[in-house]
């Protein structure tokens, strides 16, 4: 039995505003959701870049990254993909509350754990946006050589194949990465998000 009633709140003088003000540009989630393979990691890279050479604190959680340390113990079941997502959104938020961009690449295939994210980030700052790709785009690319392995039934729970994936239904920003560019993908990113970046008094 964890005992929450022995646990208080501590508050802290310096907030995410007082942080934002400090380093001169608001801090947010922009949440990147989509297949295994359609691009999330090499799009978090090129914003991340992007934001570096703008003089902007930006900083890329990626799943494959953390289910090899934080996330180690979890599977890819329903329940551990539930606990996957609900860790790396309450990191995001720590992320975010110290004054960073944060880029949160995450396959996020179910509608109620990515609207538990947003829930834990809180709505304002969680940009989510779809990184679309075809399932046969994705396949036909096998950069990790998961999806032949998946056909083979050497992985289960494989999302897309023999575990859903379920369309954003209202994302704030739909990316095609069969029909655009890394840059172009990239690009329609930025324009969204910087002038969120520009702090109002
Ligand atoms: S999530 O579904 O829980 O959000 P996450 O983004 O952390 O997934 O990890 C996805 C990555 O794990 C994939 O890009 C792939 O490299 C790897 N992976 C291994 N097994 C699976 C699986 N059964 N389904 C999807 N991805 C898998």
């Amino acid at each position: 039995m964890i005992e929450k009633q022995h646990i208080t709140q501590q508050n802290y003088a310096i907030d995410k505003h007082a942080r934002n003000k400090q380093k001169g540009h608001n801090s947010f989630v922009i949440w990147l959701t989509g297949l295994s393979g359609s691009g999330k990691s090499t799009l978090a890279n090129e914003l991340e870049v992007e934001l570096f050479n703008r003089n902007i604190n930006g900083y890329t959680l990626d799943g494959d990254n953390l289910r090899g340390g934080l996330n180690k113990d979890l599977t890819f079941s329903e329940t551990d993909r539930e606990e996957n997502i609900r860790r790396v959104a309450e990191v995001s938020k720590i992320l975010m509350n110290a004054g960073t961009i944060v880029i949160s690449a995450f396959i996020s295939p179910f509608e109620k754990d990515r609207s538990m994210a947003k829930e834990i980030i809180g709505s304002d700052n969680f940009i989510e946006i779809y990184v679309e790709c075809p399932i046969d785009i994705c396949e036909l690319r096998d950069v990790k050589g998961l999806y032949k392995k998946a056909r083979n039934g050497e992985i289960s729970n494989f999302t897309g194949i023999s575990s859903p994936f379920e369309t954003p239904a209202n994302p704030n920003l739909v990316i095609h990465t069969n029909r655009d560019s890394i840059k172009q993908s990239s690009d329609k990113i930025l324009a969204y998000i910087l002038p969120k970046l520009v702090i109002h008094e």
